[in-house]
């Protein structure tokens, strides 16, 4: 990756104080990029912005909860005034543990998380869009998950196959769908919107029972960051490339 590739644009990275989110963040800030640190805590993303100053990076604070039309409404309104070239839903919750199966999963369980993943997501993404739009090059990239691939959830074998959750899947294969529409709408632009896949990622979310690092799962979301204009749009990658719905 070509250090300065970013230089003088800016990025926002939601659910950004901590795991794979603070890896983008510190990854993009090493590309050139001012990033701003979407967290819901203020503390926390004023602590991540203030190491990416430290290791010589730009980025500030922006408080942001994706479930909170008036947070998103207001760190819109901050995005606006500072220009946007890129933005990562990273954000999201992970209920259940494996397995959950469909039959005996808690709806209230499904609703939150379909509500941060899901809604929080296309929320984000149209607050930000007037502003990206003004961008030359405005990329979105949405974190998906394995998980939420129809095509391994219906290989006979496949741990995605035996190991379900319902609602957290659930969520990201809509993250998917949602990816490929608003690509779709977008497509005659230079907007490139994409799903990335991190990988299994040792991180809160998976209490210790991956092996990869931060630093791993971020890799792939900044290639997708780093796509040219005339790029892929509407596709699903992870670190090994294209892979299926
Ligand atoms: N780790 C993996 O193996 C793996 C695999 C595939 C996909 N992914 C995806 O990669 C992304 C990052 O995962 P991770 O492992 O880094 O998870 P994580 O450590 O649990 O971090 C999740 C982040 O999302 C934030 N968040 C949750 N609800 C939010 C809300 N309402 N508004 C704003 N921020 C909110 C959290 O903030 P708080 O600290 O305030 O809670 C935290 O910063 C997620 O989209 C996840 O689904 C992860």
């Amino acid at each position: 990756m070509v250090q300065g590739a970013l230089a003088g644009q800016t990025a926002l990275v939601t659910g950004a104080n901590r795991g794979i989110g603070r890896a983008i963040s510190e990854g993009l800030a090493l590309l050139g990029a001012t990033v701003l640190i979407g967290a819901r805590v203020p503390d926390a993303a004023t602590e991540v912005a203030e190491a990416i100053r430290a290791s010589g990076g730009k980025a500030d604070p922006l408080v942001l909860d994706v479930s909170e039309p008036d947070s998103v409404a207001s760190a819109a309104k901050e995005v606006a005034r500072r220009g946007l070239d890129v933005l990562v839903n990273n954000a999201a919750i992970k209920l259940e543990h494996h397995p959950s199966p469909p039959s005996r999963a808690s709806l209230a369980d499904i609703q939150a998380t379909l509500d941060v993943n899901v809604v929080g997501t296309i929320r984000v993404i149209q607050a930000m869009l007037p502003t990206l739009l003004r961008s030359d090059r405005p990329r979105i990239v949405n974190l998906s998950s394995g998980l939420g691939s129809l095509a391994y959830a219906t290989t006979p074998g496949s741990p995605y196959r035996e190991r379900p959750l319902v609602s957290y899947s659930t969520s990201k294969a809509a993250v998917n769908m949602v990816t490929v529409l608003f690509a779709n709408e977008f497509c005659a632009t230079p907007l490139r919107v994409n799903a990335v896949d991190p990988g299994p990622v040792n991180t809160p979310m998976t209490q210790g029972k991956a092996l990869r690092t931060p630093v791993d799962g971020a890799r792939p979301v900044l290639d997708a960051v780093l796509i040219a204009n005339d790029g892929p749009t509407g596709c699903f990658f992870a670190e090994r490339g294209e892979v299926p719905w």
